[in-house]
């Protein structure tokens, strides 16, 4: 399967202008230029997918204790915006369902990172990919589906034989060639702190996508863009896109 990725992909929206993994900080980054945008799903503890990163609700919402162990009645009533700024408050906590649909209004194509709550990464992978299968509308770019649990992305090939998927390393191991071959990787996913010119010429020589988190700096992304490196993350898309375009 061909993956299309552009080089600027705005990591949770725009989190430095808005409360990240809200619909107010995607639409923040289709404002400044993104054309992707990255957000992260797990679900609530009776199985509901929502939009957000952490395991505990503590610090970008004005709930307490962990996602997974609350359930989505008291979930879709918390304030995800009043944490970054008054100008949000009352921005809730998105499910899946209104995150795609909100891209695929602004025409946002998106890399979804399914997050590796243990023991329920194949439940959650399967769901989410059956919800955005049933979402996303065949004419707008085919998105990219992630995640640092291989478990996650066998369970989501399953579902969607024919999307392209990554996994993500924070340093990549020495039997990635194994996960690309058993998961049908069409990328990898690397944290740029720890990638080398030699591992980004190696994986592109065997024929996959890199993209690389969570790059800020723009002398730093012009380093990765001339080693080889397909895409990145980034929390300033606005900057981003306009030193070097998508
Ligand atoms: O996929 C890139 C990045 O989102 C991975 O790390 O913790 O920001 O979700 P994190
Ligand atoms: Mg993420």
């Amino acid at each position: 399967m061909s993956l299309k990725i552009p080089k600027i992909i705005a990591h949770r929206g725009s989190p430095r202008e808005a409360p990240e993994n809200t619909l107010a900080s995607f639409r923040r980054a289709k404002a400044a230029g993104a054309t992707w945008v990255e957000f992260d799903v797990a679900l609530t503890r009776d199985a509901r997918p929502v939009v957000f990163h952490d395991d505990a609700l503590d610090r970008t919402s004005d709930g307490q204790g962990l996602l997974a162990e609350t359930d989505f009645e008291i979930v879709k009533h918390l304030d995800a915006g009043t944490w970054f700024g008054p100008q949000f408050a009352g921005e809730p906590i998105p499910t899946l369902e209104e995150t795609l649909e909100l891209l695929a209004e602004l025409g946002l194509s998106f890399n979804m990172e399914i997050k590796t709550d243990p023991g329920r990464e194949a439940e959650l992978a399967k769901l989410v990919l059956l919800i955005a299968r049933d979402i996303w509308p065949e004419m707008l770019p085919t998105p990219l589906i992630s995640s640092f649990s291989r478990i996650a992305v066998a369970a989501a090939r399953e579902v969607a034989p024919d999307w392209p998927m990554d996994v993500i390393y924070d340093r990549i191991p020495a039997e990635w060639k194994d996960d690309a071959k058993t998961l049908d990787l069409a990328a990898i996913g690397a944290n740029h702190k720890h990638l080398t010119r030699e591992q980004v010429m190696d994986i592109r020589g065997f024929g996959l996508k890199l993209s690389s988190y969570t790059v800020n700096e723009i002398e730093r992304a012009d380093l990765l863009f001339q080693w080889g490196v397909d895409a990145i993350f980034t929390d300033v898309p606005g900057d981003m896109v306009r030193h070097f375009g998508n």
